[in-house]
């Protein structure tokens, strides 16, 4: 199924790339950093171009909750632990004039995207989590902005307690996105396949660029950078109802299992089910959902679902800037946890001055080339691990992986068999509709695992994903997976 914001937006079709060309700067990826970030360089008046893979905000913009705040989960706490007070106000400042900039842009060029000014809480219905979330007030406000704990909320349950941030905002994404994609230079369907250093070499022809921006959300090149080892990704899961409620302001729990409610118009959109990519062989994420929209508002009804992917940096701030010590005329902007809005808006104003040559006072919190030690040993550790448990774990939802046929696997189900001793993906449509395809990861090889909410094959690595016949749903992989003949 697809997104609200998908099912109620279409964006024009712009041109492939049909020749090679020169141009002072190539942006990789058509979402909403790369389509702002165009647009931002053309205000400073330095012409690019925007190379896509498929459509425009056919990535993760259409699939955002499309919250446009500077509250952050707990963000506030982790700087001032793992970076200081400098750096959180820094952060803080950076969010409160993306959210600013949005307010202007879109009154200036009358944009009809669904834009409303909406305070954003984050909850805990637990009595014990009170002090996390008056301590995360407490660093909010050395870094600038000023919150309020309460009891007071719109939401269908009691909390222990809510933090509150007024002045944020809300929209629909790609509405905005096609408002904005108007004056920019798209090529669409235009597949970047290697940069060397300042060539861009894409399946319809080589771009030639003076400074090449990396805002394909998970940068595919593996060296120089590293970001396969600096980050991981998540997958997340969203419902929209009608005939449940309207809110006083968008909503976040703290808690593991914390759940996130915004309206869109009529519409509410309940969140959550959040786990790291390739971990949900169980499933159930959209029956979790569905059961707590069944509790909260017995009345309504679902309209559509849909899930998320968002990269995750071992520090929790996003990657914005120089994409790594060797490449000066590389940039990236990338990780940006579940804070896709402001982070990409972030991104547009840090790097439209780099590009242009300016100084920019909040790209040292943002940096690449940082490392915060607490945090990035503590992550590090915490990613290996998991990736390793990726590496060697083997997720079986048959019987018997020995001797299981894939005949055996219900209609609409996938696992992952023996067959000739070696580990194969099967999906079973119907019973005369199998696929079976390799289940190691193209990007550096981990076993994929079986995600039957999504019918798709994960990678516990670093969060590539593959549909359920072998196609590339995310990188960072390049490439389908190998089908593997059945008879
Ligand atoms: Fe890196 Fe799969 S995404 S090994």
């Amino acid at each position: 199924m697809q997104s609200l914001w998908r099912e109620t937006t279409q964006i024009k079709e712009r041109p492939t790339l049909s020749k090679d060309l020169t141009v002072p700067v190539a942006i990789i990826g058509g979402g909403l950093a790369g389509i702002l970030i165009a647009s931002l360089l053309k205000e400073k008046g330095i012409e690019s171009i925007v190379l896509e893979a498929n459509r425009i905000g056919s990535g993760q913009t259409q699939n955002t909750t499309a919250k446009v705040t500077s509250q952050h989960h707990l963000i506030y706490t982790k700087l001032i632990q793992n970076f200081n007070e400098e750096q959180a106000k820094q952060y803080a400042s950076a969010n409160q004039q993306a959210i600013a900039r949005y307010k202007k842009l879109i009154t200036e060029r009358q944009i009809d995207c669904e834009f409303e000014e909406r305070p954003a809480f984050l909850y805990t219905v637990e009595k014990e989590d009170c002090s996390v979330l008056e301590l995360e007030a407490d660093c909010a406000y050395k870094a600038g902005i000023h919150a309020q704990v309460t009891q007071q909320t719109t939401l269908p349950f009691e909390v222990a307690a809510a933090m509150k941030f007024e002045g944020q905002a809300q929209f629909h994404p790609l509405k905005f996105l096609r408002a904005m994609a108007e004056s920019v230079t798209v090529y669409e369907n235009t597949k970047v396949l290697t940069v060397e250093e300042n060539k861009v070499v894409t399946n319809r022809g080589t771009v030639t660029a003076e400074k090449i921006v990396f805002a394909s959300h998970f940068p595919f090149i593996n060296v120089p950078g590293y970001y396969f080892m600096r980050m991981y990704q998540e997958r997340s899961y969203v419902l929209a109802l009608e005939n449940a409620a309207k809110l006083d302001g968008m909503y976040l729990g703290i808690s593991e299992r914390g759940l996130s409610f915004r309206n869109s118009g009529e519409a509410l959109l309940l969140g959550g089910g959040d786990h790291r990519t390739g971990e949900n062989s169980a499933g159930g994420q959209y029956a979790i959902l569905r059961d707590a929209a069944a509790r909260f508002y017995p009345q309504s009804k679902e309209i559509t679902q849909w899930s998320a992917q968002d990269c995750m940096t071992l520090d929790s701030v996003p990657y914005i800037g120089q994409f790594s010590s060797s490449t000066p005329n590389w940039f990236v902007a990338t990780g940006f946890g579940k804070w896709g809005m402001t982070s990409s808006m972030v991104s547009a104003i840090l790097l439209a001055d780099q590009i242009a040559g300016e100084e920019n006072p909040f790209a040292p919190v943002f940096s690449p080339l940082r490392f915060t030690p607490s945090a990035s040993a503590k992550n590090f550790l915490t990613g290996m691990g998991q990736a390793v448990k990726g590496i060697t774990k083997q997720t079986f939802s048959l019987p018997d992986p020995e001797t299981a046929e894939a005949h055996m696997l219900p209609n609409g189900h996938g696992g992952v068999v023996i067959a000739d001793g070696k580990k194969v993906g099967v999906y079973k449509k119907r019973e005369e509709d199998v696929t079976a395809v390799s289940v190691k990861c193209p990007h550096l090889g981990c076993q994929l695992e079986w995600n039957p909410d999504e019918k798709s094959w994960d990678c516990p690595c670093h969060g590539s994903r593959f549909d359920a016949k072998g196609g590339l749903l995310d990188g960072p992989a390049q490439t389908d997976l190998e089908e593997i003949p059945t008879c």
